[in-house]
């Protein structure tokens, strides 16, 4: 099975995602990384590719650059699928660029800053015949597949509640830190969007939320803060979720939540039972049952959906974790580039993308007008 010719944009040294792309990359055993556009430095570019024994004539100081090289080489030789690792506002404007030439796209969340950006871009993607993978990490754990299998089976009934929450706490000491904020580009509206909390991570856990019980939120309402009136974007906030008149749900989520980690969490509650899965365990799968014991699931056992014997590779006991999560990822887009069949929740695209965008708009516009309900 050959390797695609892998490229990235952004994700060089000391990039926070990046190298955990790299290492899905490896795990998924698909690509291997040719070129790109590593760094917003270019000498610093250039300095990660010599570390990572890249050819320097691969690497490009922008996209237009990249581009432009790239499209004269022989189709043997020019780089098929890109990752764009960058902070949020340089999605769209890679993606757009690399589809409209051709190349398979792998992006990182959230896709774009508006969801009109990221409709368009799932217009070239058709029109390209090009696939177009976004990064929701989590949705490739096995314990949220096996979750997902067993609700689409109806394991739990029908469903009456979902809770899901993202708490983190890196951004306390920032906020208290006098001018630290400048340095965060996730604070910045020109950068990050027009969302902090919700748009780097209450997007993952509506992701978690749509992905786990296969239904969609039909409206939103959101209390959101930003705690100091000098903070532009929230912080902080909590989404009240409607599916339909007789099934709500939350999205509790905060980047402010002193002393937190990276703890996304979903339940979903159904008439005969319920599912409990949390990031920070997460070869653990609770199933709770209406007048019966729980039930503790872990993956590497025969007994469990194919979905999820898939997505683990060793033997039970034997922990697997975000970077294998990522590489299912990686897996499922390579898959799809070599057309082969690939099953319902195999890796998000953009269709998650634009869902995400529609959340993140509507979670700020019912802040904005009163804590109103806003369809999405
Ligand atoms: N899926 C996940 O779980 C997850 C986790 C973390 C971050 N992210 C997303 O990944 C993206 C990157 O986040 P990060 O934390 O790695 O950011 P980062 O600031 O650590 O890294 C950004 C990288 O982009 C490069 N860059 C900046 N401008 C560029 C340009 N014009 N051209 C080329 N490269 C450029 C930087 O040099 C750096 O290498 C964000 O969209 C973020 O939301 C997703």
């Amino acid at each position: 099975m050959k390797r695609f010719r892998w490229g990235m944009i952004g994700g060089g040294k000391g990039a926070f995602i990046g190298g955990a792309h790299r290492i899905a990359a490896k795990i998924a055993n698909s690509y291997e990384l040719i070129g790109g556009v590593f760094d917003v430095n270019f000498e610093r570019a250039k300095e990660f590719a010599f570390e990572e024994d890249i050819d320097l004539k691969r690497v490009y100081p922008d996209i237009d650059a990249f581009i432009t090289s790239e499209n004269k080489m022989p189709s043997s030789e020019r780089i098929q699928v890109v990752s764009i690792v960058t902070p949020n506002y340089l999605h769209f404007e890679h993606a757009k660029k690399l589809l409209s030439n051709g190349y398979h796209v792998i992006c990182e969340k959230p896709v774009t800053l508006s969801s009109t950006e990221a409709v368009e871009l799932k217009e070239i993607a058709i029109k390209k015949g090009l696939v177009f993978c976004l990064t929701h990490t989590y949705t490739g754990y096995p314990m949220v597949r096996e979750m997902k299998r067993r609700i689409e089976a109806g394991d739990i009934g029908v469903i009456q509640r979902v809770d899901a929450q993202y708490l983190q706490g890196w951004v306390n000491p920032i906020i208290h830190g006098g001018n630290a904020r400048l340095s965060v580009w996730r604070l910045d509206p020109k950068v990050a969007g027009i969302s902090s909390c919700m748009g780097d991570i209450g997007v993952h856990a509506f992701n978690m939320v749509e992905y786990a019980t296969g239904l969609m939120v039909k409206e939103v309402l959101a209390v959101l803060s930003t705690l100091k009136p000098e903070n532009t974007l929230d912080l902080d906030g909590n989404v009240l979720l409607r599916f339909d008149e007789n099934l709500t749900g939350v999205i509790r989520s905060s980047q402010i939540a002193t002393g937190e980690e990276n703890n996304i969490q979903i339940s979903v509650y159904g008439t005969k039972g319920a599912f409990h899965w949390e990031q920070e365990n997460p070869n653990i799968l609770k199933m709770m049952h209406e007048g019966a014991p729980s039930e503790i699931i872990t993956p590497g056992y025969d007994y469990l959906s194919s979905f999820a014997r898939d997505s683990h590779v060793l033997p039970p006991g034997h922990p697997e974790g975000i970077y294998e999560a990522f590489g299912n990822l990686y897996k499922g887009a390579a898959m799809a580039i070599r057309g082969e069949q690939t099953v319902p929740g195999q890796f998000p695209g953009i269709d998650e993308g634009i869902r995400g965008m529609q959340f993140i708009e509507a979670a700020v516009r019912s802040n904005k007008e009163g804590n109103r309900w806003v369809s999405i």
